[in-house]
């Protein structure tokens, strides 16, 4: 009994710590919110332009990204279709494989369950840590994807990031401040558009709707929980009354 009682109270410590890639970087983690429909616009707008051209989310429509996240249609086929395309018409490239692979080293794979196959974190982390590196093809490196073939397709927001550990742990701490000792900052020389705040903002905004598309109906779904709970709480009362009626003439 004792020994229950203890596996139980550990159960209740909270699980602290981070989640590490396979690179063992430290991850930083989110909450996604599908009932955010701000965020899924403007990520959908983040990902239609930086990453669209390379990439395909094969499994979704246009139409039903736009009827989801409330994008109007005339809207989502002026600002965030390629002009061929139309509105119903599955969210892929021109973008041959055989030919990615020879100019990336490997060919763009398709996003619509990337955060599934990764995790959010996974993804939320891998696009805010692209780093200068002169010795890759791009001048850029990854910290949660060591040597990754993509190039940093968001420079312009986010700015030249330099890692300053230079081969130190990024996750040790200043033990009197509590501080990072070194990490990835961006060179003042060459600032983006954003500030690192607005590009973790934009950043968590694009993984929250590729979040969202590999999972679409996850709001539709908890929506239902609440009625089949109510449904439940309904019949059990039934049951109950049929119970009483039933027992009535024994007891
Ligand atoms: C210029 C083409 C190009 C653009 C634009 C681009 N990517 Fe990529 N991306 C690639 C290539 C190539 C790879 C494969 C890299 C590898 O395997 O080494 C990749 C890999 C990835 C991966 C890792 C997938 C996995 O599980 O291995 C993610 C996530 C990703 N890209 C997200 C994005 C997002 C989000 C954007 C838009 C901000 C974007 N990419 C824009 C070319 C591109």
């Amino acid at each position: 009994m004792k020994k229950t009682i203890i596996t139980l109270l550990f159960s209740l410590i909270p699980v602290l710590g981070f989640a590490a890639g396979d690179s063992g970087y430290p991850l930083d983690p989110i909450e996604t919110d599908h009932s955010d429909k701000a965020s899924l616009q403007r990520g959908a707008m983040y990902y239609q332009n930086f990453c669209a051209g390379c990439h395909a989310t094969q499994f979704q429509r246009y139409e039903r990204v736009a009827d989801d996240i409330g994008i109007p249609h005339d809207l989502m086929m002026a600002s965030l279709m390629p002009a061929s395309a139309k509105i119903g018409d599955l969210m892929i490239n021109g973008m041959r494989k055989d030919e990615a692979k020879v100019w990336f080293g490997a060919a763009p794979p398709d996003l619509t369950m990337v955060t599934r196959v990764r995790g959010e974190d996974w993804i939320y982390t891998y696009l805010r840590t692209f780093y200068e590196d002169p010795k890759r093809p791009w001048g850029v490196n990854n910290k949660v994807f060591p040597d990754v073939g993509m190039p940093h397709v968001l420079m312009q927001l986010q700015g030249v990031q330099i890692d300053s550990c230079q081969g130190a742990s990024p996750t040790e701490r200043d033990p009197l401040t509590g501080e990072m000792i070194c990490g990835l900052v961006v060179d003042p020389e060459r600032k983006g558009s954003m500030t690192p705040a607005q590009f973790d903002q934009a950043m968590y905004d694009l993984t929250n709707f590729l979040s969202y598309s590999a999972d679409p109906v996850k709001q539709k779904r908890e929506g239902l929980g609440i009625y089949v709970l109510l449904f439940l709480i309904l019949l059990f009362i039934v049951a109950l009354l049929l119970k009483r009626e039933y027992w009535k003439d024994i007891h």
